[in-house]
């Protein structure tokens, strides 16, 4: 067997710094501040940036140059990522993000939605630097993606009013809230970096069902997660009567007795502190009972299994491989 080396790739820790010195001084309209500041800050509390991250790391797999023309598109990734934050943060009424008060909190709903609105735009400017070469094809990628997110986003809202969601229909909203963004990311470093079409395919595939494992996760550590790491409200997934993984599984895999203690808990009010601490504990007393906790765990690692197998598929060696499983292991392990 020919062993080849695939000296063009960049490491894990080239690539964290080059994200790190990017958004240390990545740099945005100053006037007016009351649209700007938000938008600063949202971007200044950083998050995990896994975005850019795998958008350089799957460019890395094929070049080893990181120029403007991939660097401001990956930035672009997270910008428009924390645009949608921003207004998700007020669709789903919630008041932490990143460990800090959410946009909408700290200033208000008018100042979140057009701030969320410039960064949107921002982000198109920060993809015109992709080489003249894939800017076509990274413009149509992103702008059917974005508009992918929003579709995602009114399933997700539409859902909040329906007691059952099949649980297909439920990957197929999460596909487009989260994982075509992460898709996206990975499609679009291999584009700008001149791969084969077939590579760009794998990649999105790859992206998309890491994407699926990544909101899985979301939605677990919505409940078991730890708010000091995670960051973000614990419990404010059933408080708010947001359809999750978790419920969607209760509610396919419960009885009839299971699937009504499920229905009545989720009637229960949430004005005070002690009812929406009760709520939860009703909620998560009946994901106990149906072993929910360890069913998401297992289709996380399910969905990463699918994810690697598309990672198999590329022209990139067991270097590049690996490179891609590594990554792939850090997501969904995560707890924040
Ligand atoms: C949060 O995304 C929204 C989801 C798609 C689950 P991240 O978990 O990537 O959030 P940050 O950017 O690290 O804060
Ligand atoms: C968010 O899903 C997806 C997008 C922002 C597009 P969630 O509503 O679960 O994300 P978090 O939990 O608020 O980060
Ligand atoms: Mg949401
Ligand atoms: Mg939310
Ligand atoms: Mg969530």
């Amino acid at each position: 067997m020919i062993n080849i080396i695939y000296s063009a790739m960049i490491s894990e820790a080239k690539i964290s710094s080059a994200i790190k010195e990017l958004f240390d001084n990545i740099e945005f309209t100053k006037e007016p501040a009351g649209l700007y500041d938000p938008l600063r800050y949202m971007i200044a509390i950083g998050g995990k940036r896994i975005r850019p991250t795998l958008c350089l790391t799957t460019y890395g797999l094929y070049k080893d140059d990181l120029t403007e023309e991939i660097l401001q598109p990956a930035a672009a990734l997270e910008v428009f990522h924390s645009f949608t934050l921003i207004h998700d943060d007020i669709m789903d009424k919630s008041p932490l993000r990143r460990g800090v008060p959410t946009v909408w909190v700290k200033w208000k709903e008018d100042t979140a939605i057009l701030s969320g609105d410039v960064m949107s735009i921002d982000s198109y400017k920060r993809i015109a630097n992709a080489p003249a070469f894939a800017l076509k094809d990274v413009l149509k990628l992103f702008s059917t993606t974005a508009a992918e997110v929003c579709d995602g986003q009114q399933y997700d809202m539409d859902f909040e009013n329906v007691q059952q969601v099949p649980m297909e229909e439920y990957m197929n909203m999460i596909g487009l809230k989260t994982g075509v963004l992460i898709a996206c990311a990975a499609k679009m470093g291999a584009l700008i970096a001149g791969a084969s079409a077939e590579d760009c395919e794998n990649l999105y595939q790859y992206g998309y069902h890491l994407g699926l494992a990544f909101q899985v996760a979301d939605d677990y550590l919505d409940a078991y997660g730890d708010v000091k790491v995670f960051g973000k409200p614990i419990g404010g997934d059933i408080i708010n009567n947001k359809k999750c993984w978790l419920t969607t599984f209760a509610l396919e895999n419960g009885s009839e007795q299971d699937k009504k203690a499920i229905f009545d808990a989720l009637d229960m009010p949430v004005e005070t502190q002690e009812q929406k601490d009760a709520k939860v504990s009703a909620v998560m007393s009946i994901y106990e009972k149906l072993g929910v906790k360890d069913a998401a765990l297992k289709e996380i690692e399910k969905l990463n299994e699918k994810a690697l197998d598309y990672a198999k598929k590329l022209s990139v060696g067991e270097e590049g491989f690996e490179i891609l499983s590594a990554f792939a292991k850090k997501l969904v392990g995560r707890t924040k």
